[in-house]
Parts: structure tokens; C-alpha cells; sequence
């Protein structure tokens, strides 16, 4: 395992661009980048135990690697990657933090076999804001929420949730066709928000949803808040005061979901129960609903984002696509007609792949453990990067290439390796909104297809900014052209 870890560093030496080639932020001295940091070990391994330790490095004094990671995301963990391995640390955002990158590595966390990954790793950046939501919880907890929750993923759960999303991602795509230039990341986010307050608690867009929008972003904003304390006017107290607009929200609204269900998932939440009966109290269904929001929200954002970009700097692909969608009739799509779309499949895959919406899973070690050799102490930090996996030269041919051919059926790139591929993650906490993800994605795309044709002038290159989920930085401007 260990030499095939410095194969790979290896060949992603070759492919990867030097960081200082790429642009920085303003008040960012290069110099800190090109500096060489000490190497050392995160933690001293017991004696006699045969693991070596986690090299990394500390960076520079308090800011640590917080920049770098800011500004490059994954070219900085490829370039870790190649300098340290699979396992590594690195000091950022205040924290050490130990970094595992690649399939192997992120198969020891995500397949948990000794139970020494707890979700805690969450806990700082998401927990006062989402308490209690699925992806923070553990074990045997964790186990039966999921039991319950799995009954809103239902196949014809899920179709019907694509029933009610049609007509606003219709009337709100067919809204932009109307605009020359849109900000195409802008316009996404606005919709999935309208998207979210129908399908998820079948509110139109009226005052009380707008309200309950700008309470859901704060407390989504608040999560990467500089200063955590609820200084007035700050982020952290506008988030604060967020959660608690959606915690009154949900709680009045409950007792009527409760007894009639109206398809969504709010009611699908409520009416969720497991073959042996098991159900949510109400406390547990207004954090999973604000969780909810909060996974399926800038996640399905940036999917439809990518995927739009990628379209638009390859017509030949979006064409492909328009031909199948254009198969299907003016009819709003089902379920069934959805998975018709096959060229979207490979397109959204390999959107995901190139920019996972989430760069990075957080995990705490609950107990001494190894991973590739590397002894990993109790309490330690761990984030695992898809990146290292999504572009591993081992798994991927030309990974940095657009190439959603690779996931056909003659190719299928994805299974040289089980962790290959895991913009949803992998294991316990494997995403459950992976399908009703994907499908509003398409949904979306297979809008603008019918409604328009999109591009981004000639050479023009996204560029991602990765304070936190990774977000293009001037929204990504296409040219509409409506057809
Ligand atoms: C394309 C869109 C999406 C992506 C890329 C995505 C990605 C992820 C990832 C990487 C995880 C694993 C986190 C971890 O291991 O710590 C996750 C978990 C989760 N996601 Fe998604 N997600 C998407 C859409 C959604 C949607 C639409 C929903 C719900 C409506 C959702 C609900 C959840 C939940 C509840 C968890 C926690 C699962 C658990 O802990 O058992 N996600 N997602």
C-alpha cells in the first residue's frame, strides 16, 4: 500500500501546475508560500507499536496553511499529497488537522472498521447551527435515525418530490432565458432556495418563505464565521437568530404535518418509521428538516453549477444532451423520463468528480488508531479529501481532462477503485440524498436545454474560490440564447 501511495505522488508531480504559477489573493506575501516549513510528526507513535508518524508541517505562525487551502483547495492537497503522502497534517483554520487523501486512505476512515472515526469532526464548524442533524451523529445512533430517515429516500418518495419541484425549476429557468448574461451560480442558488421551501415544506414563494430563506442562509453563513461569538451584528449572531426563526417555523408547522401528509419531505419526515415502528420525536424532525436544507442546498448548487460550466465550454456535450432531453417532449419530466437522460449521467458525474461539493469530510479520532501505517491519535482532527482520489492518475486516465466518457459502461473508470469516486462520500454516512440530488440536478439541466443554449467565451476558465464549499468567484457569467 505504501509504495503504491508514492506512485501516485509521483505521477501527480508530473501534472500538477506549481502553486506559484496561480494567482493570490491581495495581501497574500508569496514568499509564505514558497517558504519551506519544518517537518514534523503530529504525534510521537507508542514505542514497539511498528507505525510511523504523520509528517506535515505547521506553516506559517497562527495563520498556518489557512490561505493556501483558501485560495488553491485541491491543487494544495495534491501538492501536500505529493510532498508528505496519503497521510499527512497540515495547520489550518486554527486547528491541526490530519489530512487523508487518496482511496486507500479514505477507505480506512470511511469503512470505520474499528469504529475510531466519530462524526465530531462536524461539530466545529457546523454543530451549533445544525445540532443534532444525521451526518453529526454516531454509531448506533446514527444507525437507527438512518433507519427512519431512509423511509423519506423511498423510490416513490423521491418521485414524488420530483412531481413538485418541476414547476418552479421550469418557471424559474424560463425566467433567466429571458436575460442575456446571467450569473449562473447566482441564479442556481436563488432557484434551489424557491425549490427547497416547495418541496420541502410546500411553501410557494411568499413572504414567509423569503423569510425563511435569509434565516436558513444565516445559519448556513454563520458556520464559516471568522469571529465565533455573537457580537451584535456579526455573522455568528445573525445565524444564531436564523436557527431560531426555523426552529419556530418548523415547530408551529408540525402538528399538521403530522396529520396530513402533504408529500413533502417535512411531512415525509414526520410520517417516517421503521418495520419495527421506531419514528422521530418532533424535536428530532426540526433539526433533521434544518439539516436537510442545509445538505441538499449548496451541494445541489454547485453540482448544476459545474455542470452548466462544463456544458458551456463543450457544445459538442451539450448538444448531445439537448438531443436526449429534447426526446423527451414538453411535458414536465418524471422520475422515469430523468433517468432516460443518460449523456447527463456521465456529465454530472464527471462535474462531480472535477469539483466535489464537498471538498472535505471531517472526522475526530475517538481512539488510537492507523491508517496506512500512520498511527492517528485519540482527539486528532481528519479531513478527507476527495481530491486525492478524483485525481488519481492510477484510477483516472488524463485526470484533469473533462471526459465524462469515462464512465460508460466500456469504461467505467470509477471501479478501479471502491473510494475512486466519492463526491457522496462512502460508508455509514454515505450521502441518503444522493438520487433526490442528482435528480433535481437533471431536472435543472434538462430545463435549460429545452430553454437555451449557453456559453462562456473562448479560454475562459472557472476559477473556484474554497473558503468553504467551493463556490466560482464571479459567479460564473454565461451567455444566454434562447431557443
Ligand atoms: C449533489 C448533491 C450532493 C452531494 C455532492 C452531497 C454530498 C454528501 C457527502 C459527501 C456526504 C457525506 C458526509 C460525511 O461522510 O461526513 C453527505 C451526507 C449527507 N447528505 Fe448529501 N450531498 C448531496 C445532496 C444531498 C441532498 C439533496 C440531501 C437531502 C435532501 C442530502 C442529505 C445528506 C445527509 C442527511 C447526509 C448525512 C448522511 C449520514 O450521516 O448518514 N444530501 N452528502
Amino acid at each position: 500500500m505504501a509504495n503504491s501511495a508514492i506512485r501516485i505522488s509521483t505521477a501527480i508531480r508530473e501534472r500538477i501546475p506549481p502553486l506559484t504559477s496561480i494567482p493570490l489573493p491581495v495581501g497574500v506575501d508569496r514568499r509564505i508560500l514558497q517558504k519551506r516549513w519544518p517537518v514534523t510528526a503530529f504525534a510521537t507513535p507508542p514505542a514497539g507499536s511498528g507505525l510511523r508518524p504523520v509528517l506535515g508541517d505547521a506553516g506559517a505562525p497562527l495563520i498556518g496553511h489557512t490561505f493556501e487551502l483558501m485560495h488553491y483547495g485541491p491543487e494544495f492537497h495534491l501538492r501536500r499529497q505529493q510532498s508528505y503522502g496519503p497521510v499527512s497534517w497540515v495547520s489550518a483554520f486554527g486547528q491541526r488537522i490530519v489530512v487523508l487523501s487518496g482511496p486507500d486512505a479514505a477507505q480506512a476512515a470511511l469503512v470505520n472498521g474499528d469504529k475510531a472515526f466519530s462524526q465530531d469532526g462536524w461539530a466545529y464548524f457546523i454543530g451549533r447551527f445544525f445540532p443534532r442533524g444525521l451526518m453529526l451523529m454516531d454509531f448506533g445512533e446514527h444507525h437507527l435515525h438512518r433507519r427512519i430517515m431512509q423511509d423519506a429516500f423511498r423510490r416513490e418518495r423521491v418521485a414524488g418530490y420530483v412531481d413538485q419541484m418541476g414547476p418552479s425549476i421550469r418557471s424559474g429557468v424560463m425566467a433567466w432565458a429571458t436575460r442575456p448574461r446571467v450569473r449562473l451560480y447566482w441564479a442556481i442558488k436563488h432557484l434551489t432556495l424557491d425549490v427547497a421551501a416547495r418541496v420541502f415544506m410546500t411553501m410557494e414563494g411568499d413572504a414567509r418563505s423569503e423569510r425563511l430563506n435569509r434565516a436558513f442562509v444565516s445559519a448556513v453563513r454563520a458556520g464559516t464565521a471568522v469571529v465565533r461569538a455573537p457580537l451584535p451584528g456579526g455573522r455568528w449572531a445573525a445565524g444564531l437568530a436564523g436557527r431560531r426563526v426555523l426552529e419556530q417555523y418548523f415547530a408551529q408547522a408540525l402538528p399538521a404535518k403530522r396529520r396530513v401528509d402533504d408529500g413533502d419531505l417535512f411531512s415525509a419526515l414526520c410520517q417516517a418509521r421503521t418495520d419495527d415502528g421506531d419514528r422521530f420525536t418532533d424535536a428530532d424532525v426540526i433539526n433533521h428538516m434544518i439539516f436537510l436544507m442545509m445538505a441538499a442546498h449548496d451541494t445541489t448548487t454547485i453540482t448544476s453549477t459545474a455542470a452548466a460550466y462544463y456544458l458551456a465550454r463543450h457544445p459538442e456535450w451539450q448538444d448531445r444532451a439537448r438531443t436526449e432531453t429534447l426526446r423527451l417532449g414538453d411535458d414536465l419530466p418524471d422520475l422515469q423520463s430523468l433517468e432516460q437522460l443518460h449523456t447527463l449521467d456521465l456529465v454530472i458525474k464527471e462535474s462531480l468528480r472535477l469539483v466535489p461539493p464537498v471538498p472535505s469530510l471531517a472526522r475526530r479520532v475517538i481512539r488510537d488508531t492507523d491508517v496506512l501505517g500512520h498511527y492517528v491519535p485519540a482527539g486528532a482532527l481528519v479531513s478527507i479529501s476527495p481530491t486525492g482520489s478524483h485525481f488519481d492518475p492510477e484510477c483516472w486516465t488524463d485526470p484533469r481532462a473533462f471526459d465524462p466518457e469515462r464512465f460508460n459502461d466500456q469504461r467505467r473508470e470509477d471501479k478501479a477503485h471502491r473510494y475512486a469516486w466519492m463526491p457522496f462520500g462512502g460508508g455509514a454516512h454515505k450521502c441518503i440524498g444522493l438520487h433526490f440530488g442528482t435528480l433535481e440536478v437533471k431536472l435543472l439541466l434538462h430545463e435549460m436545454l429545452r430553454t437555451s443554449q449557453w456559453h462562456v467565451p473562448a479560454g475562459y476558465e472557472a476559477r473556484w474560490d474554497h473558503t468553504a464549499l467551493p463556490v466560482p468567484v464571479d459567479g460564473l457569467p454565461v451567455t444566454l440564447t434562447r431557443r
